[in-house]
């Protein structure tokens, strides 16, 4: 392969299903929005936020999330940041995105309501269907570490917003020592009300915890699920009933899951038959982008652009939109690559 398929990989249409609203906070958005609303952060400039971007794992990386959250203040500011994030996506040509967002963060540190931040995004998502022609869909999630009750609350939000915005409930933060049991109650309420879950699982946490992501709360797919190679079992699993992984390779590295890109165990994810999707999960805090990843792939394991072209479909058929939908874009993807081809 050579520029002409780097330029392949730049121009095809694409989708994302596993990126982070507030984790893709572009890093000048992020200082004038810390300057703005006065909070202080270890850094004032872009190359301070890049070292700021290095982390020790998982837990250092997570606080330095919550102070990005923290510096969400006002619903403008979830607007922009939206309009933003989708301005990014559109400059990758990707035309759908499912995106988590975690509400329940800055309603923590900003006191800013959950229904004005959801009508934030919304704002945003009708700009970028105007504007740009991209569509997003948001998956609502619970961070790990708070109670079970809070969990409960979050559960609520989502079914009072499901269809407006919202299109699925998820799991996220740290998983070790809070699995998806915890919140056993409220995954029970948005499963009663219809709504698909998918959790992050087995990124920090092994086996186990993908089985209860599966288990407790049904999840149609997993966030990152990488470490389904410790059990032969659920690699099985996996495979048999094409259950997506949502792996998200440079984010795996930067938070020590795996030591380099040369010992991720990708490849052997691909090998064994798993259904896989790539993704950027938090791409200005990792420096990376969807398309940057699938030039990852490209150097690191020799994909072809016929992988290439599985994996974007793959994608494209593990989002939650109607049946008609999915057969739209997959038809029009196809057609699109054998263009640009
Ligand atoms: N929130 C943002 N990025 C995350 C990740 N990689 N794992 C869990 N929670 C997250
Ligand atoms: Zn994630």
């Amino acid at each position: 392969m050579g520029k002409d398929d780097q330029k392949f990989i730049t121009r095809i249409p694409k989708v994302e299903l596993h990126v982070h609203l507030e984790g893709s906070v572009q890093p000048q958005t992020l200082l004038a929005l810390a300057r703005r609303n006065s909070v202080s952060l270890r850094y004032d400039t872009i190359s301070g936020l890049r070292k700021w971007y290095s982390f020790r794992d998982f837990n250092h990386f997570l606080n330095i999330y919550l102070t990005i959250s923290s510096c969400l203040r006002r619903a403008e500011d979830i607007e922009l940041i939206t309009r933003e994030f989708l301005i990014g996506q559109a400059a990758q040509n990707i035309v759908y995105s499912e995106v988590t967002f975690t509400p329940y963060n800055q309603y923590v540190t900003s006191g800013l309501g959950f229904h004005e931040q959801m009508d934030a995004v919304n704002r945003g998502r009708a700009w970028g269907e105007k504007e740009l022609g991209i569509r997003m869909g948001v998956i609502m999630d619970i961070p790990r570490h708070i109670t079970s009750e809070n969990g409960d609350l979050i559960a609520k939000w989502a079914i009072e917003r499901f269809g407006d915005g919202i299109i699925a409930f998820g799991l996220g933060g740290p998983e070790i020592g809070n699995p998806p049991e915890k919140f056993r109650d409220a995954f029970d309420r948005v499963r009663a009300a219809g709504i698909p879950c998918i959790l992050h699982a087995g990124e920090t946490e092994g086996p186990s915890s993908i089985w209860s992501a599966i288990r407790i709360a049904g999840s149609r797919r997993i966030g990152h699920g990488v470490r389904a190679i410790e059990d032969r079992k659920l690699m099985e699993y996996l495979r048999d009933r094409q259950i997506p992984l949502e792996v998200c390779p440079t984010s795996n590295i930067c938070l020590k899951i795996f030591p380099s890109m040369e010992k991720h165990c990708l490849p052997q994810l691909m090998e064994s038959g798993l259904y896989v999707t790539i993704n950027s999960d938090d791409p200005p805090m990792f420096n990376t982008t969807l398309t940057k990843e699938l030039m990852i792939g490209w150097k690191t394991w020799n994909w072809d652009r016929t992988t290439i072209e599985h994996l974007v479909l793959n994608a494209v058929n593990a989002t939650l939109l109607p049946e008609k939908g999915k057969k739209e874009l997959q038809e029009n993807f196809i057609q699109q690559f054998e263009q640009i081809r």
